[in-house]
């Protein structure tokens, strides 16, 4: 880096004097300025880094386990954080990271924690643990390094969402009764199922074409999961989308 920065400075010969001072300056700024902006961008991604491996990496994976056999993906205790860069919203991620709540009502694994009632199935809350939370500091230096994990980019890529309008009392049927989201999903907190992580809070945590990516790909970003492909066409994935956008904006 050092060298660079010298190297910039002989390249340009000075020769008016009034004009160096300028230059000087210029070449001044750019000295103090290029070394401090990289080195404080690694070195955030470098403490996240260690953070992770010291505080995380016992729970969460943070590489490729899409080829781990069913039985070991049972025994894995968190969600995996592989592709977090192409998921999450880094301001969501940041805040949450600060003051944890809870994303999947029946835990990481909902068979672990239910209990069979008179009533039917129930979540034994005393099962489910709350999540470590980390101060901002440290929050700032995680997100900047599970932001920086984008594998899946082109997924991604292959989306483009714009969002509009929905009904509300249309796109809560279709979510439950007509693409049967709602019997996994909650789309309002204790409405709707346990098993997969809620969707009203979902266009904040997440980023659109993650949502939209994973609606149509399930099978991609995880080939174990739960979530089944309905095979949805374009104008349906736009809606659910768009009822995702309002119930996360105006919940009920
Ligand atoms: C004791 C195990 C454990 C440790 C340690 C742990 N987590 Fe988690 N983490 C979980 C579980 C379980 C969930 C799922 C929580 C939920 O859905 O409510 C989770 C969820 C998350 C999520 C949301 C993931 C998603 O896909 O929805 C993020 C982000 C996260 N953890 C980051 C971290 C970071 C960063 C650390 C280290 C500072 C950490 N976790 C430490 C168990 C752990
Ligand atoms: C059989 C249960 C099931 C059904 C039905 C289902 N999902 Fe999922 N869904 C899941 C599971 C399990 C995940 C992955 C959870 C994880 O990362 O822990 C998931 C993940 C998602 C995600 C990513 C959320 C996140 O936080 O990572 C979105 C968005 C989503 N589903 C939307 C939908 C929509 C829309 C429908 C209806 C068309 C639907 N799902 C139907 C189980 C289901």
């Amino acid at each position: 880096m050092n060298n660079l920065i010298v190297f910039i400075g002989h390249v340009c010969p000075i020769d008016v004097e009034k004009n160096m001072k300028i230059q000087t300056l210029f070449l001044n700024t750019i000295l103090i300025l290029i070394p401090f902006s990289f080195s404080t961008l690694v070195s955030a991604q470098e403490e996240g880094k260690n953070l992770y491996e010291e505080a995380c990496a016992a729970c969460h994976s943070i590489s490729d386990n899409s080829n781990i056999t069913l039985s070991q993906r049972l025994k894995e205790r968190a969600p995996t954080l592989f592709y977090a860069g192409n998921k999450f919203n880094p301001d969501w991620l940041e805040n949450w990271l600060v003051n944890p709540k809870r994303l999947r009502p029946g835990g990481h694994f909902f068979l672990d924690n239910v209990i069979v009632t008179e009533d039917g199935d129930a979540i034994d809350e005393s099962k489910l643990t709350e999540h470590i939370a980390v101060n901002a500091v440290q929050a700032k230096q995680l997100t900047e390094y599970l932001m920086a994990q984008t594998p899946k980019s082109d997924l991604i890529a292959l989306e483009s969402v714009t969002l509009g309008k929905a009904n509300r009392a249309l796109g809560e049927k279709d979510f439950h009764k007509f693409k049967g989201c709602g019997s996994c999903h909650q789309s309002e907190d204790g409405y709707g199922g346990v098993s997969a992580p809620e969707l009203y809070s979902s266009m904040n945590r997440l980023q659109p074409a993650f949502i939209s990516s994973y609606i149509r790909y399930p099978e991609k970003w995880d080939p174990k999961t739960l979530m089944p492909n309905r095979h949805l066409n374009e104008s349906s994935i736009e809606k659910l989308l768009n009822y995702l956008n309002l119930i996360t904006e105006q919940p009920e």
